[in-house]
């Protein structure tokens, strides 16, 4: 489904003749496999959001290799990449990133009018989609009328509705109560266990990280891995 071969990534700041180099991510190697939930942990800063941007294009690598869906996607050009966005990654982000002046049906409607189908095949998809998460009863409602814990299923809903092979959750309990955080989880999980969607989610949250089928831990932009301290590699 997704896999990052020998990535490296390095940040430069500063201008022309004063520039500073960061190295961010070295040598990351991992797979998700079709069905699985894995999830990435790491303190803040250890570049999680980094390797996601990666995963997901909005940046390109220094080094190594990304495959989705056994597409090489490490060249596509920036207009080839939004196109393959759309259909295979769902995005889902820690502030929900819902459009405040559309309701829950047309947020989730977005993705199937930017993809071109038709008006009638798009209020059906849009409203079996809504009915999955739970939330047929708040089609209209906008997303200020909508607990944290909602709004975060309607974008779940967004992100599936174009059925990608993936979906990329950066943070996605960060700004729920740990009631709310639970009940969002559970979710995650019975979308997976019924529905078989993948799901790669990143967190710095220890207990979030549990869910996942497999945990990888960012440390010093590398991957730790205890048992193996010289080569870092995760075994699959
Ligand atoms: N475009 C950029 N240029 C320079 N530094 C960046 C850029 N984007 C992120 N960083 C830095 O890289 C580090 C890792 O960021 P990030 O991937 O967001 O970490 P995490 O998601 O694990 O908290 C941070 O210290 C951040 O300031
Ligand atoms: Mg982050």
């Amino acid at each position: 489904m997704i896999k990052v071969q020998s990535l490296s990534h390095d940040f430069e700041i500063g201008r022309k003749g004063n520039k500073t180099i960061i190295p961010m991510l070295r040598d990351i190697s991992f797979e998700v496999k079709q069905g699985e939930i894995v999830t990435i942990v790491g303190r803040s800063g250890s570049g999680k959001s980094t390797l996601l941007n990666l995963i997901s294009g909005f940046i390109h690598p220094k080094e190594g290799e990304i495959l989705i869906n056994n597409k090489n996607v490490t060249k596509l050009s920036e207009t080839k990449f939004a196109d393959f966005r759309i259909e295979h990654i769902g995005f889902i982000f820690q502030s929900f990133q819902l459009i405040p002046s559309m309701t829950a049906f047309q947020n989730v409607e977005l993705p199937l009018i930017l993809k071109g189908v038709n008006e009638a095949d798009r209020k059906k998809t849009t409203e079996e989609i809504l009915t999955t998460v739970g939330l047929i009863d708040y089609k209209d409602h906008y997303p200020g009328e909508l607990s944290g814990g909602q709004q975060q299923r309607v974008s779940i809903a967004r992100a599936l509705i174009v059925n990608p092979p993936v979906i990329l959750a950066d943070e996605p309990t960060g700004s729920l109560d740990s009631e709310t955080e639970q009940e969002l989880l559970q979710f995650i999980k019975n979308l997976n266990m019924e529905l078989g969607i993948t799901f790669l989610i990143i967190t710095h949250d220890q207990r979030v990280a549990e869910i996942g089928n497999r945990t990888i831990e960012l440390r010093d932009g590398r991957i730790y891995s205890p048992e193996l301290s010289t080569k870092q590699e995760v075994l699959l």
